[in-house]
């Protein structure tokens, strides 16, 4: 079992999705789509969705096309974080993505996780590029991808309906070695 330790010296378990955890990541996306967090989905997700949601992941993961790490502390999701490999002519890029409960920001567990899994994605994946994007205006995001060494590279502007404005959508980048 991988773990890291929060700033606050918590001990967070790291573990590949698992069959079984659809309950906890219904809560976990629900959670975030409660708080109107600065992600894709604003919606309620039902638990079968969720387990749609986990099967491919789990197959995904199985197949190395993706590196995805959830994270308990105390038994409870608190993290989600994954690549995924591109597909046909785009297999060497990798495209990122995380989120933590509320509750737990601001700990460092972010900025551990997001490196475990790109290290991990690098060496599994055999992908040279990391790209993600992000809501213009997200600083907490933007400040993460800024401290693991991301490079913005454009924006498709007004791209994004967040509460009731239209915000910017930033692309960034990290080359890896
Ligand atoms: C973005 C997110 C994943 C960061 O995770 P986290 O565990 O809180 O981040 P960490 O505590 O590891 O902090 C890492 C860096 O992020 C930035 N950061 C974190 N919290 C911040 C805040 N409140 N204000 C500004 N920057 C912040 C800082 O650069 C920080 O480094 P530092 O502590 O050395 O200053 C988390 O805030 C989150 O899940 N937000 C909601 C969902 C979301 O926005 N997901 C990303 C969508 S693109």
């Amino acid at each position: 079992m991988k773990t890291i330790v929060s700033r606050l010296g918590k001990t967070i378990e790291l573990r590949v999705p698992q069959f079984g955890d659809e309950e906890q990541l219904a809560k976990f996306i629900n959670g975030l789509v409660d708080e109107e967090a600065p992600i894709l989905i604003n919606q309620q997700q039902t638990r079968q969705e969720e387990k749609i949601y986990l099967g491919e992941a789990i197959e995904r993961v199985d197949k190395k096309l993706r590196v995805q790490y959830l994270s308990f502390y105390e038994e409870k999701l608190v993290a989600n974080c994954q690549v995924d490999k591109g597909r046909f002519r785009e297999e060497r890029v990798g495209t990122f993505g995380i989120s933590v409960v509320k509750e737990h920001r601001g700990d460092g567990i972010g900025f551990q996780l997001a490196r475990q899994v790109i290290d991990e994605a690098r060496k599994k994946l055999g992908i040279y590029l990391v790209q993600l994007n992000v809501y213009a205006g997200n600083e907490k995001a933007l400040g993460l991808y800024r401290k693991l060494g991301f490079i913005e590279y454009g924006r498709l502007p007004r791209a994004i309906a967040y509460k009731q404005r239209f915000v910017d959508r930033v692309h960034m980048y990290l080359a890896l070695e």
